[in-house]
């Protein structure tokens, strides 16, 4: 759950999130029906807490935005509930986002409220989450054109997969991208999925597969037998290294594909050092450049979501009292 509280459309006055990864690493993923309980608990005090950081009132707010989907419904409809029943005992306006259309906007906030570096519109954005992977052409604050996006598994998924089948625990990513620090990417080689140049499609299911293979020869098919640390450090490595590796090929081919010359990566795998350290490394020849928010506004945050609803309030975007959450929702 997070709330956050902006200025002038950009300036972050405050940004909470309570966590759940303590909840949900227990079992090892995310349990739905806990997420929602949890969210039902915190909501109140996260948005008191963001007032609070932000030294206003709920008075000195102008218009709300929520997320509308995609995404758990159970704890999409805690937040949605919440900001109508404000939105309806204060009179003010609010607005329903789509999250998977404000994780690349996220790159236009300002924390420090002294201006920060932004892509010019049309760019080409690669939001890599839990849920989601794809290439968008981001044309405006509320305009989007899908360039391709997962067959099946998205990235971030086959990171908290692949560290679960290591027993790394819950949520992979970053634990993967620290360990992996100490690995060798090149000990095992995995293959590349869909690397046909200018493809923009993804599919990851196929590489979680080949790591629960090469697990299962290194343990002799017995996947109770610990691992040896060294050849966890080097397959986490391994695996992420393809992953960055096909992220970063078809970046660029989706800047090649448009004529575009920006490249902002988003959502939470866009946190992974090696993925930034790679995207940085492979612009910057033909004027191309790359752009990522810092890694508290790249995982799933309010802060994005404000952003996002205060371009669609201006646009003259109201919610309706009836509004609906929505699991997936397409972006537009
Ligand atoms: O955008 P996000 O916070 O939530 C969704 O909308 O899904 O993304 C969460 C995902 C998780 O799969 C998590 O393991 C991954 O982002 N993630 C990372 C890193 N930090 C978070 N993946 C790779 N490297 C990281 N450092
Ligand atoms: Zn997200």
């Amino acid at each position: 759950m997070g709330a956050a509280v902006l200025k002038d459309g950009s300036h972050v006055l405050s940004s909470v999130i309570s966590s759940q990864d303590e909840i949900h690493s227990l079992y090892g993923g995310i349990v739905p029906e806990l997420a929602s309980r949890r969210h039902i608990e915190t909501v109140i005090p996260v948005v008191d807490e963001a007032l609070q950081q932000a030294s206003v009132t709920m008075s000195d707010i102008d218009a709300i935005g929520v997320t509308q989907g995609p995404g758990l419904v159970g704890s999409i409809l805690v937040g949605l509930s919440f900001a109508k029943a404000v939105a309806y005992a204060t009179g003010k306006p609010f607005v329903g986002v789509n999250h998977i259309e404000a994780h690349p906007l996220a790159v236009f906030l300002d924390d420090a409220g002294d201006g920060v570096d932004t892509p010019e519109f049309p760019y080409v954005a690669l939001v890599v989450s839990g849920g989601h992977t794809s290439l968008i052409q981001v044309n405006s604050f509320t305009d989007f054109t899908v360039l391709g996006k997962t067959r099946d598994d998205a990235a971030g998924e086959a990171f908290d997969k692949t560290a679960k089948l290591l027993g790394l625990g819950y949520p992979g990513g970053a634990i993967i991208d620290k360990l992996a620090k100490e690995g060798n990417p090149k000990a095992i080689h995995f293959k590349r999925p869909i690397i046909k140049k200018g493809n923009l499609e993804f599919s990851f299911s196929g590489l979680k597969t080949a790591v629960m293979q090469r697990v299962k020869d290194e343990c002799f098919g017995d996947l109770s037998t610990p691992l040896e640390d060294g050849f966890v450090r080097d397959i986490a490595a391994s695996f992420q290294e393809t992953v960055v590796d096909v992220l970063t090929k078809k970046a660029l081919w989706a800047l090649e594909a448009t004529g575009l010359r920006d490249i902002v990566i988003a959502g939470g795998v866009a946190c992974n050092s090696r993925l930034r350290e790679s995207l940085s490394a492979a612009t910057g020849d033909n004027g191309t450049r790359f752009f990522a928010a810092p890694p508290k506004f790249c995982s799933d945050n309010a802060a994005m979501i404000a952003l996002s609803a205060h371009h669609h309030l201006e646009a003259g975007e109201r919610g309706e009292l009836d509004m609906n959450a929505y699991p997936s929702i397409k972006v537009m």
